[in-house]
């Protein structure tokens, strides 16, 4: 959309734009982009697609979501998912938040909404992901903003999407997986060796191929077992430069339900350093220890669960003794 890419007010009309025109003179690029845009206003059919974007079908005032979010999970485990369909392997929708005249773009995974091992489970996974998701953002990882909405015992992980703008435009964002597949097409490398590839094939920066290693080593000693590439990925900017997007889906899936919904007693043994990667592994293993002692101290997240990561974190400590 034109009025998205010039950063323009949501519904593009001359006199509403007048305060974007201003800055927009600031620079000749943006000048000829509102030609552009003024141009492209006149089509048919525009104004209303703007006026779309202006009210989303899928908009939600942010107070009234313990109300909509159940109703809308309710409709997709009726296979009736409201809005796009975002993919993965979770249920989960998507929506656009109205947080006192702020919006942004979110996707909601939630667990089932009834009294069962399965869904408790997921509940509590749930909140490990918030957990893991705030353990590496207080040490400088960028991460999608998670945010726990409940309601009658059902939780609800919203992910601000990184991927759109606040206008609700789109960002370039490309896995990992499909990075690999164009540039070197291995299919199952672990994150950091990709990440070792990237940066010496110059498409990624040394302090972004250190923020990769590092995320791959914290996910491998939170149990995350499901580090496939596409829970990862990069921002493609303009320029043909890359950023590393911020991390999402890091959670320890060891401890998810099997297919059935079976919750099964697992064993972790945390992985030791690969060679070289000592450094990384060192930091992975000091934050995934916090975020085990979070998971410990979390009374709604399950007993069994608490244990769990009250070993994790003893066996991780014992490693550190010796790497
Ligand atoms: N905050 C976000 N912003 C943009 N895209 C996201 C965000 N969170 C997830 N995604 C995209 O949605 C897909 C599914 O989300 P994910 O959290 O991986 O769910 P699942 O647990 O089902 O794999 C991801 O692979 C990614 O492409
Ligand atoms: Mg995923």
């Amino acid at each position: 959309m034109i009025a998205q890419d010039i950063d323009c007010p949501v519904v593009f009309s001359k006199e509403r734009c007048s305060g974007s025109y201003t800055r927009l003179r600031k620079n000749r690029w943006a000048i000829k982009g509102l030609a552009r845009a003024r141009e492209v206003y006149e089509t048919p059919g525009l104004e209303a697609a703007l006026l779309e974007i202006d009210n989303p079908p899928d908009l939600i005032k942010a107070k009234k979501r313990a109300i909509k979010y159940p109703k809308l999970a309710n409709r997709v485990m009726r296979g009736e998912p409201p809005g796009s369909s975002p993919g993965g392997e979770q249920p989960k929708f998507t929506a656009t938040i109205d947080a006192h005249g702020e919006r942004y773009a979110a996707i909601v995974k939630f667990s089932a909404n009834e009294d069962a091992a399965g869904a408790r489970r997921w509940a509590s996974l749930l909140r490990c992901e918030a957990l893991a998701s705030d353990t590496l953002a207080s040490r400088g990882i960028p991460v999608a903003k998670t945010e726990l909405i409940e309601s009658d015992g059902q939780v609800f992980l919203e992910s601000r999407r990184f991927d759109r703008t606040p206008v609700m435009g789109r960002r370039g964002f490309a896995s990992l997986a499909s990075i690999d597949a164009a540039l070197y097409g291995q299919g199952d490398s672990a994150w950091w060796q990709l990440a070792d590839q990237l940066e010496r094939d110059r498409w990624l920066s040394a302090e972004d191929a250190r923020v990769i290693r590092r995320v791959s080593w914290f996910g491998a000693l939170i149990a995350n077992v499901d580090m496939h590439l596409g829970n990862f990925g990069l921002m493609l900017n303009d320029g043909l430069s890359a950023t590393v997007a911020p991390v999402y889906d890091m959670l320890p899936m060891l401890l998810r339900p099997d297919s059935q919904g079976q919750v099964m007693r697992r064993e972790f043994t945390p992985p030791v350093p690969a060679a070289g990667q000592a450094e990384y592994w060192r930091w992975g293993a000091e934050a995934a220890v916090e975020f085990w002692r979070g998971v410990q101290g979390a009374e709604a997240i399950e007993v069994d669960v608490r244990r769990f990561a009250e070993g994790a974190e003893q066996a991780i400590l014992g490693l550190v003794r010796r790497f």
